[in-house]
């Protein structure tokens, strides 16, 4: 499984420890981030890896910024994305599970690698459930189509 990941300039450190655990994991990485810790824009970096996975150039998405909230947003703002921002293990598995889930984001201003990497685990070990839960995204989706 290919999983794309972008960050700002606030942690490019939690990007490469969290590329490494997934490397370790057995996943492919692809970096779409900022590598230097000068500031930066975090709409570019959200937009990137939503557009890689809205088009299948990835699976999955991982999005790190200060509070993982801007990046979250913008990458939200691309048709077919469903980011969610989590600083839990729980809403994370969920978000999956219900929700279908394509990109976690998290804060490196808010959570420390281990617990990022406990909610990474939960997020990318869940399935996605199908049944009334598809009903509900489609839903969601079909708002952007209005
Ligand atoms: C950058 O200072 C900060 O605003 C950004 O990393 C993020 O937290 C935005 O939501």
């Amino acid at each position: 499984m290919k999983i794309g990941i972008g960050n700002d300039h606030s942690a490019v450190e939690m990007k490469q420890e969290v590329m490494k655990f997934l490397q370790d994991l057995g996943y492919e990485v692809v970096n779409y981030g900022t590598d230097s810790t000068e500031s930066c824009d975090y709409p570019v970096y959200g937009e990137k890896v939503g557009r890689a996975v809205a088009a299948g150039d990835v699976d999955l998405g991982i999005l790190i910024c200060g509070t993982g909230v801007g990046i979250s947003l913008a990458a939200n703002k691309v048709k077919g994305v469903r980011a969610v921002v989590c600083s839990e293990p729980y809403s994370a598995r969920l978000s999956r599970q219900h929700n279908n889930t394509n990109i976690l984001a998290f804060g490196a201003r808010v959570i420390g690698i281990e617990l990022a990497k406990m909610i990474i685990e939960e997020w990318l070990n869940a399935e996605f459930e199908g049944g009334r839960h598809q009903r509900r995204v489609d839903m969601i989706m079909a708002i952007q189509d209005k």
